[in-house]
């Protein structure tokens, strides 16, 4: 069901979920400092209690409610791509809920860059728990209709429109002077070396990396990522559906295109792949994207949803 902000604020404050948009993908919210909204959402998502949960939050100044250091780092890293699809990892504060951490000693933050969501924070006052509104290991939704489809339509969705950028927020941690990349995503691991003036570490305590399930991101048909046009001519044929990156034509197969231009690939990414997947062909093939910095986090879901 469409709700409208009034509406999203005052279920979120009565504890209830609203699947809400941002520049990523849409998620599904729910008050952070409430546990019995955050169950709902492990609940509705059918998501394993171990995998913790993103707080969305309206501006910086809120990172000193839930984390125990904002490192120099830290910040510099905040004040350069927040708002935007940019999550850092960070020591949680004792008093922060272990439903919304899933028992780490960490917390993740993130400022989105959607109008809509930010008015929505502002004026409510919350800080946001959000995963991406779709069931465990499904494809993400980058609109409302997705959220309706995956989830049903007793969930209550704010819409605001196509999300921008298509693909989940890189995810940083970020302890005292050092970072550590634990999701790929629009923002790159280049541009986050230019700002920290240093290269990524590996933390000798195991920081639990997200998304390590190998079924991830998945359409229900079976998906094939195919390196090259020639390999993805040579599998096409019409019980298949093939998604081309870059000009060109394929007779005989029903295919989508995409230009080779990396951020419209990753805004039009999933919403493909949701089309794709609703003709209930036996294989969708996904012809690779070059090996190059731009697309590693579009390469990342391709790869997770094609195994
Ligand atoms: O763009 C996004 O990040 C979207 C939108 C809705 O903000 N959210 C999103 O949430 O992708 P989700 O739950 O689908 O993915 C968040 C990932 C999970 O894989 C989780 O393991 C990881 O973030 N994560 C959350 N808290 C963490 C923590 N304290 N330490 C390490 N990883 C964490
Ligand atoms: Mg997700």
């Amino acid at each position: 069901m469409i709700v409208n902000l009034e509406t999203a604020i005052a279920k979120l404050k009565a504890g209830e979920v609203v699947a809400i948009p941002t520049e990523t993908v849409y998620g599904l919210a729910a008050d952070a400092s409430n546990d019995a909204a955050l169950q709902q959402i492990y609940a509705i998502k059918q998501r394993p209690a171990d995998n913790p949960l993103i707080v969305h939050i309206a501006d910086a100044n809120q990172v000193d409610a839930w984390a125990s250091e904002f490192s120099p780092l830290a910040q510099k890293l905040a004040r350069a791509f927040w708002p935007g699809p940019f999550t850092l990892v960070l020591p949680a504060k004792p008093q922060v809920s272990s439903t919304l951490r899933a028992s780490q000693p960490t917390v993740a933050l993130r400022v989105p860059n959607h109008t809509l969501t930010l008015k929505l924070l502002k004026h409510s006052g919350l800080a946001l728990a959000a995963p991406s509104a779709n069931k465990f290991t499904q494809l993400s939704p980058t609109t409302a209709a997705h959220v309706q489809a995956g989830l049903g339509d007793d969930v209550p969705v704010l819409d605001g429109g196509a999300c921008q950028v298509g693909i989940e927020s890189t995810i940083v941690a970020v302890q005292g002077d050092d970072w550590q990349l634990l999701r790929p995503g629009m923002v790159s691991a280049t541009r986050i070396e230019a700002i920290a003036g240093k290269p990524a570490v590996k933390f000798n305590q195991a920081i639990k990396a997200p998304g390590q399930h190998a079924l991830h991101y998945s359409p229900h048909t079976r998906m094939l990522l195919v390196p090259g046009r020639d390999a993805l001519i040579a599998l096409a044929n019409n019980s298949t559906a093939a998604l081309l990156i870059g000009e060109g034509v394929l007779p005989d197969c029903v295919h989508f295109q995409l230009n080779d231009h990396a951020p419209d690939v990753a805004q039009q990414l999933y919403s493909t792949l949701h089309q794709m997947d609703a003709l209930g062909k036996e294989l969708i093939l996904v012809e690779a994207p070059p090996d190059a910095p731009e697309w590693a986090a579009i390469l990342d879901r391709m790869t997770r949803a094609a195994s």
